[in-house]
């Protein structure tokens, strides 16, 4: 015996049907530009759901990859590929958290050397009380990532991290919100494999959350977020000659900003931008109060003035050439 449906039932759930369907997945549509805040759909035509990340180059694989908290179902991080930072490619959920409480701020490194990609995330339990770095390692970027330990750096809490790679000693480095519930920030440097830490490990008196770094002709920028949790507040920025500090506190870097909430985002990570000259890319999370699948991205330009001075500026709309290209290197 079949259950017996009538004509109108039938219709209306083909109706709700169609509509769930429409909202997850739209017609893909090819970008030429960011759009902060804006919807962006990857080549599927669905939401990317990518947060508190960063991107890589690979040049072997002539490549961007965005890792970052896929925040809907898998929890874990998720990973996207690209060929020009506008168009991105799902390439699904690289890491699952599991039983991890709380999987947050994963960060990937290339280590050219061993062929391998590292990842660092803010590992924690209930009410962030645990306060632990995670690795996890892949053999490709679009994963399986393996968790291979966790752990508080140097025996400091850690929660939100950023990460930098330096191009000139090949060196990496963690900042991580750290003790005290993200009272400093802590810089300490990795192992040259990645997979674990030094005992190099500072505090460098900057607050408080979404650490992002940059390096332009010898200067440090470190740029962070106030600790609000998912409501933005004004960044601070700091500058030092040594990445270990001592580090020269700066305002917001925001001009125009008139929410003073960072154009209403968190930053997460600055992405210098391979083939365009001083071309930094400020990647911030729009949180919305929450941290949702659907939460947005604010992708800006970062300027460094003549005076040294880090600002960020306000674009609707905009694209890679406002960026000086580098003349190829032969
Ligand atoms: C923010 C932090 C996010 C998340 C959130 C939880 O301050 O940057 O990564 O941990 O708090 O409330």
């Amino acid at each position: 015996m079949y259950p017996r449906f009538s004509p109108k039932f039938l219709l209306m759930s083909l109706c709700v049907i169609a509509s769930t369907l429409s909202t997850l997945a739209q017609p893909a549509t090819s970008h030429t530009s960011f759009k902060p805040g804006g919807p962006w759909l990857d080549t599927d035509g669905k939401h990317i759901d990518c947060h508190g990340g960063n991107i890589i180059y690979v040049d072997s694989l002539k490549t961007y990859y965005w890792h970052g908290e896929h925040r809907g179902e898998p929890r874990g991080a998720s990973c996207y590929s690209s060929k020009d930072l506008y168009n991105w490619k799902n390439e699904g959920v690289v890491i699952r958290k599991g039983d991890i409480e709380v999987f947050e701020r994963p960060k990937v490194i290339y280590d050219e050397k061993y062929k391998r990609y590292v990842m660092w995330f803010h590992y924690d339990g209930k009410q962030y009380s645990v306060a632990e770095l995670g690795v996890a390692v892949s053999s490709t970027p679009t994963g399986p990532f393996v968790v291979k330990d966790h752990y508080r750096p140097n025996g400091h809490e850690s929660r939100d991290i950023g990460m930098y790679l330096d191009p000139e000693t090949k060196k990496a480095y963690i900042g991580y919100a750290a003790d005290h519930v993200n009272r400093t920030i802590r810089m300490v440097e990795l192992s040259d494999d990645y997979l674990s830490l030094t005992t190099n490990d500072v505090d460098i008196d900057a607050h408080c959350e979404g650490p992002g770094i940059l390096k332009r002709n010898g200067t440090f920028y470190l740029l962070t977020s106030g600790c609000t949790g998912w409501t933005p507040n004004p960044a601070t920025y700091y500058t030092a000659t040594d990445i270990l500090g001592p580090y020269t506190k700066h305002g917001s870097p925001f001009v125009g900003d008139a929410g003073n909430n960072s154009f209403n985002s968190q930053p997460c990570y600055i992405f210098k931008i391979p083939g365009y000259k001083d071309a930094y890319l400020y990647m911030g999370d729009r949180w919305n109060g929450g941290g949702r699948p659907e939460s947005q991205y604010v992708f800006l330009p970062i300027t460094i003035t003549p005076d040294g001075n880090m600002e960020l500026h306000w674009y609707r709309e905009w694209d890679l050439s406002m960026f000086t290209p580098e003349r190829a290197k032969r």
